[in-house]
């Protein structure tokens, strides 16, 4: 199998060596924001096409050949393996539903343990296919849902403002809590090390929900469950990124999760984190997904405001501060790309 280059800047900037100008991807790339995933998407449902590698790993590489972003995300989503480990989920207009979701003493009784290659085995084959036809000059990027934002799916049986049926699991039934979430690391980490087996250089894992909880609860139900899942993946020494959203005060705690990279979203100054995060960790982020509704003109200057307040710190990523949406502008994206490739080092002027 073809594999990716030692020196391969994504890579590069992972083990915080000096790089020409840090990487760019952008979190949800491969989505409905391209025309061309729209037109695959008409001839399947997001679940087929999850569930068929061809699909997955040619919308995969639709973001590289339009933007040459200097890595690939595999396209597939955080609840697959669910659905593999006994949880159903169907994706109506609207977001993830669960009929009948797990939110009482039978839930652990329910749920599966599965083999995490032969039981899910849909987005290793993508990851292997994608590998072959992506360029050695790119990293190719694996994910999974962290334990505490998986468990918040599985319980609510939905995306939620709040999660009441989460929280109250939590307050009320803390061991049945504790023993979901204890199931879901041990899968993800197997479901991770194996996606790095297929192919994966390096993986994500998405604490979306994480920034709901108190930093005391968050040091319960979050942290010690995705630390088990990177304590798994370091045994590999692939590069790992942990990405949390919506709550700037557990900025600490994330780093000490055993992340190569933490992943920010946008509601800190990239300068306070610089300055939070310490310098054995690298940073990615954080750029408003919103902000690309903007103009060309605001995103590059956005972007350069990005660049300035991460100069000289070894081990930064660009990305947005969350998923790209919908409605996005195929210029807003260029502008964003191109601003960062502008800012290399090494190109003559
Ligand atoms: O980043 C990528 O390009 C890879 C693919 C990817 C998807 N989902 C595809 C997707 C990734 C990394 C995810 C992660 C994911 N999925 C997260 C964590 C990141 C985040 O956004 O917070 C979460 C919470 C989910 C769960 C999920 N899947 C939701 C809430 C939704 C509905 C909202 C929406 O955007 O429609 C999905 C569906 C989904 N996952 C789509 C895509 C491209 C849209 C499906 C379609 O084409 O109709």
């Amino acid at each position: 199998m073809p594999s990716v280059n030692a020196d391969c800047l994504f890579l590069k900037a992972c083990r915080r060596e000096k790089v020409p100008r840090p990487p760019v991807w952008m979190m949800r790339q491969a989505g409905r924001y391209l025309p061309e995933y729209r037109e695959v998407r008409k001839t399947a449902s997001f679940l087929d096409m999850c569930h068929t590698p061809e699909l997955a790993s040619e919308v995969t590489l639709q973001p590289i050949r339009r933007y040459d972003f200097d890595a690939a995300i595999i396209f597939s989503d955080i609840l697959i393996p669910l659905i593999a480990m006994g949880a159903p989920f169907e994706f109506p207009e609207g977001g993830p539903r669960l009929a009948e979701p797990f939110d009482d003493a039978k839930a652990l009784e329910r749920l599966k343990r599965v083999d995490a290659v032969t039981g899910m085995p849909w987005v290793h084959e993508a990851l292997s296919l994608t590998r072959s036809q992506l360029d050695p000059s790119k990293a190719l990027l694996g994910f999974a849902g962290a334990p505490f934002t998986l468990f918040c799916y599985l319980v609510e049986g939905m995306g939620s403002k709040l999660f009441p049926k989460v929280k109250q699991m939590m307050f009320r039934q803390p061991e049945l809590a504790r023993e979901l979430l204890q199931l879901l690391a041990e899968q993800i980490g197997e479901y991770m090390v194996a996606q790095l087996e297929h192919g994966a250089d390096a993986v994500q894992l998405f604490d979306t929900w994480a920034g709901l909880l108190h930093p005391d609860d968050y040091e319960e139900f979050a942290l010690p469950y995705a630390r088990q899942v990177f304590d798994r993946v370091a045994q590999t020494g692939a590069p790992t990124i942990y990405y949390v959203n919506g709550n700037p005060s557990l900025l600490s705690a994330q780093s000490a999760a055993g992340s190569t990279i933490v992943g920010v979203d946008w509601r800190s100054t990239l300068r306070e984190v610089n300055r939070k995060v310490p310098s054995n960790v690298g940073i990615q982020g954080n750029l408003d997904p919103l902000v690309l509704l903007s103009s060309p003109e605001v995103v590059a200057q956005r972007t350069n405001r990005m660049l300035q307040e991460m100069d000289g710190r070894p081990g930064y990523i660009v990305n947005l501060g969350h998923g790209v949406i919908p409605q996005t502008p195929l210029d807003s994206v260029q502008a964003f790309v191109e601003t960062v490739r502008a800012s290399d080092r090494s190109a003559s002027s």
